[in-house]
């Protein structure tokens, strides 16, 4: 039984696999179906050559493991993850509990988040509200139909096709006059298109251009999102948004004009990763 972890442990590290241990690790677990407890109790590993194949195709492709199992695992959920959605982050996590803090209070709530890709965001934040016996509605809008297509997938699985619509839309493009939101939530592209090069290989390979780049030096999203913002929330609705490294301060400052009680929330490894605001 520790052979096989040995085996996949040495296919991944001789393919230059820096995480090759705790790859190693999710490659078994995911495709044998098995946690841990269930492995050491039973002394046995099931699905072994379906467990070798996926770390072949990972050493071999050197493509990311979500998308060679066809899923990611994000807050224990499994959401269907391709080439036409951002592989959810860790990091995402925050903004989803930055997120119900700010509205779980509420009832009656309407959230809008824009650019949804796989759903995490929607789908997490809506798990915590029928959880919680709340009246709520997301709205989820994406520019691509792809991730859309994903993101619906996703949403049924979870069954949460009652509380998470989905849209195809330019930021606000289809939002109408009269609908209104108490929370605007976004995890939007923010890398500057200058940074490109100096990107992993597998950011650059293997993530869509559209969640990544924004123009303005990164700012691109955070400009048209802010500016109109106030047209389609509540009074005193809230924007809650991820942050790419070092633009905390240029979001506060487009913040300040229509928004106030900023707060910036740092990740584990201490990047400012959010910023929450609420409509003055
Ligand atoms: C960084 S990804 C975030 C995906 C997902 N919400 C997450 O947190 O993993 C940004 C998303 O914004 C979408 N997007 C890009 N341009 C857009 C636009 N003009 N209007 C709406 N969505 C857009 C992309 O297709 C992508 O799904």
């Amino acid at each position: 039984m520790n052979n096989i972890f040995k085996k996949v442990e040495d296919i991944l590290s001789q393919a230059g696999i820096e995480e090759y241990k705790a790859e190693a690790k999710y490659i078994i677990l995911n495709a044998s179906n098995q946690t841990l407890e269930d492995i050491i109790l039973s002394n046995s590993i099931q699905n072994e050559e379906k467990i070798l194949k996926i770390a072949q195709k990972r050493a071999a492709t050197k493509a990311p493991i979500q998308h060679i199992l066809g899923y990611s695992i994000f807050m224990d959920d499994k959401y269907i993850t391709d080439k036409n959605v951002l592989i959810p982050r860790d990091e995402t996590q925050i903004l989803i509990e930055q997120s119900i803090g700010l509205i779980k209070e509420k009832d009656n709530i309407n959230i809008l988040e824009i650019g949804v890709g796989s759903a995490i965001i929607s789908t997490q934040i809506a798990k915590y509200l029928k959880n919680n016996n709340k009246t709520f509605e997301i709205l989820a809008v994406d520019i691509s139909l792809e991730a859309l297509k994903i993101a619906l997938q996703n949403i049924l699985n979870l069954d949460l096709e009652k509380k998470v619509l989905v849209r195809k839309s330019d930021i606000y493009s289809k939002i109408r006059p009269f609908e209104k939101f108490d929370l605007i939530v976004s995890n939007p592209p923010y890398i500057p298109y200058n940074e490109k090069n100096n990107l992993d290989d597998i950011v650059k390979n293997y993530d869509p251009e559209i969640a990544l780049f924004a123009a303005n030096n990164g700012l691109e999203f955070y400009e048209k999102i802010i500016s109109d913002a106030p047209k389609y929330l509540k009074k005193s609705g809230f924007i809650a948004f991820e942050l790419g490294i070092n633009q905390s301060k240029r979001v506060q400052k487009l913040l300040e004009k229509d928004f106030k009680d900023i707060k910036i929330t740092a990740d584990l490894a201490g990047i400012e990763r959010t910023i929450t605001a609420k409509l003055i």
